[in-house]
Parts: C-alpha cells; sequence; structure tokens
C-alpha cells in the first residue's frame, strides 16, 4: 500500500483549479491577481523560496513583482515600500519574506502590522490573526493551510485524534493549533522546554513538526498506524530531507509526508490561493 500523502500532487491538482478561476475571472474582469514579494538581504534559502513562488504565479497566470533590497535599508523606507504597496490597485497581495536581517528583526511585527490586512496574504497581520482566534481561516498562514488540506484530500479524520505539533511558531504551530481545534482534534503544541517530548510523540494519532534537525523522530518514538506530517527542511550532504528518518518509521507509520514534495509546495499553492481571495475581495467580487 503506498502510505504517501502527496502534496505535489495535491498542490498541481489545485493550481490547475486556480487557473481556470483566474482565467475566468480575467475574462469578466480584465484584471489578474498581482502578488508583490519583498526579500530584504541575501538569504540564500530565502531566495530559492521567492523564486519557486514567482515561478508559480507564472504558471497559474498570477502577475507578481519581486522587491528585492539592501539588507542594510532603514526601518522607514522599508515601511515606505510596504505603504507604496498598500496603495497599489493592481497589488493585491503583499509578502515579506522572513526572516528579515538581523538588524531589522526584532521589528518583524511592525513590518507585518503595517502591511494593509486586506493584503496580508501571509495571513500574519494581528487583524488576520485575531481572526482565525475566531476559526475564520480566509486569510490563514499558508503552511497550515497546506497541512490541513492535505489531511483533508487524504480523508484523515481529525475529530477526537491526538494530534501532536512539535513547532511553536507563528508561521506553524500556533496557526495550526487553532486549525486542528476547530476540527475537534486534541491538540499538544510541543517546544524546546517541553520535558520528555517522546511521551508526546509516542501518543500521537497524528504527529506534525518543523524543527530543523534530521532523523528527530524515528520509528521507535512514534505509534503504530500513526500519520507523520513532516515539516522540516533540512539540507544533508546538499541533500534536501525533513526531520523525519523515512526509512526507519515507513513500516510502522500509516501515512507519511515525502521530503520534499510534502508540505513545500501546498504551502506555495496556499499563498496563491490567499492572493486569489485578497483579489476577489477587492474586487468586491466575493
Ligand atoms: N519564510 C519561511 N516561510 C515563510 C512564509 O510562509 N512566509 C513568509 N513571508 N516568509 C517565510
Amino acid at each position: 500500500m503506498d502510505k504517501t500523502l502527496d502534496g505535489k500532487k495535491l498542490a498541481d491538482m489545485l493550481n490547475s483549479e486556480l487557473t481556470d478561476k483566474i482565467n475566468k475571472t480575467f475574462k469578466e474582469t480584465g484584471t489578474r491577481p498581482g502578488l508583490a514579494t519583498i526579500l530584504v538581504g541575501q538569504n540564500t534559502a530565502s531566495q530559492v523560496y521567492v523564486n519557486i513562488k514567482h515561478k508559480t504565479c507564472a504558471q497559474v497566470g498570477l502577475k507578481s513583482i519581486k522587491i528585492e533590497l539592501d539588507e542594510n535599508i532603514s526601518k522607514d523606507n522599508l515601511i515606505q515600500v510596504i505603504y507604496d504597496l498598500n496603495k497599489r490597485t493592481d497589488i493585491h497581495g503583499i509578502l515579506l519574506q522572513l526572516p528579515l536581517p538581523s538588524n531589522l528583526r526584532p521589528d518583524t511585527p511592525l513590518f507585518l502590522g503595517e502591511i494593509s490586512f486586506h493584503k496580508d496574504v501571509d495571513g500574519f497581520h494581528p487583524i488576520n490573526r485575531g481572526k482565525l482566534f475566531d476559526y475564520d481561516e480566509s486569510l490563514a498562514p499558508c503552511t497550515p493551510k497546506g497541512i490541513i488540506a492535505l489531511l483533508e484530500h487524504y480523508d484523515v479524520e481529525l475529530k477526537g485524534k491526538d494530534v501532536t505539533i512539535i513547532n511553536r511558531s507563528n508561521l506553524l504551530g500556533k496557526p495550526l493549533f487553532l486549525m486542528l481545534l476547530k476540527r475537534d482534534a486534541t491538540v499538544s503544541v510541543c517546544h524546546t522546554s517541553t520535558k520528555n517530548i517522546e511521551r508526546y510523540m509516542k501518543q500521537a494519532d497524528i504527529l506534525i513538526l518543523g524543527v530543523g534537525k534530521p532523523r528527530f523522530v524515528t520509528g521507535d518514538t512514534i505509534k503504530e498506524g500513526s500519520i507523520i506530517i513532516d515539516a522540516g527542511i533540512n539540507r544533508v550532504e546538499g541533500k534536501l530531507c525533513g526531520d523525519v528518518d523515512f526509512d526507519d518509521v515507513i513500516d510502522k507509520c500509516s501515512k507519511i509526508t515525502p521530503v520534499p514534495g510534502g508540505v513545500g509546495p501546498l504551502t506555495v499553492s496556499f499563498l496563491l490561493q490567499n492572493t486569489y481571495f485578497a483579489f476577489l475581495k477587492q474586487l468586491k467580487l466575493v
């Protein structure tokens, strides 16, 4: 039996459906959704991610512009760039790629709060975070949205399930916690100060993690028949891998995401979905 939760395949399907929707609204309105990314500095991984986002935008017929800024840009100038994008009527989504360079990083919440919440396709603005608290996922973070879509696509029951998340970030663990709670799962969120983390891993019907440590999860740390969602991205000897020792857990788990080809493509897909939703909202089409 194939145990793979194929994120790439689902993302391709969603992107193809989105292409049709974008073409249809283009015929009706003469406008295409527009996404702007802002990349500050020279972080190589961020450059790769941003390029993938633009490539996928082009595939689905979404207009995208890339703004690349020097890492020494002042706080005020970065805010001005955001304001200019907030005002542009051809730009419906704005993404400030994280992490910011160390000099600007402490002000990350300030910059995220300056992006118009209507254009906040990352779901990081305090208003959109607050909406998620009320289970409104319309502009919610893309990686958790992708994980939920993947589980739902494969008909994984969430109600009453014990789910362990190992990650407490604003990008993954915190929003995912709310999305799983909404779907009646019982959720444990683990982090660096969690005592006896193996206990939480072993009790999980569904284990979701992004810790940045290759082989953090092995066969003897999971429950028999559990579902593993690996949102880790690591590079070992030039090869991309997740946080799970795939070969060691494959016999014991019932389903698992590969890395690459699992969560990653869905994050991009939901960025485009969010941009399309923001576009429809701004044109008062929904
Ligand atoms: N850096 C890593 N993942 C993300 C993401 O989903 N959005 C942004 N803005 N930055 C990121």
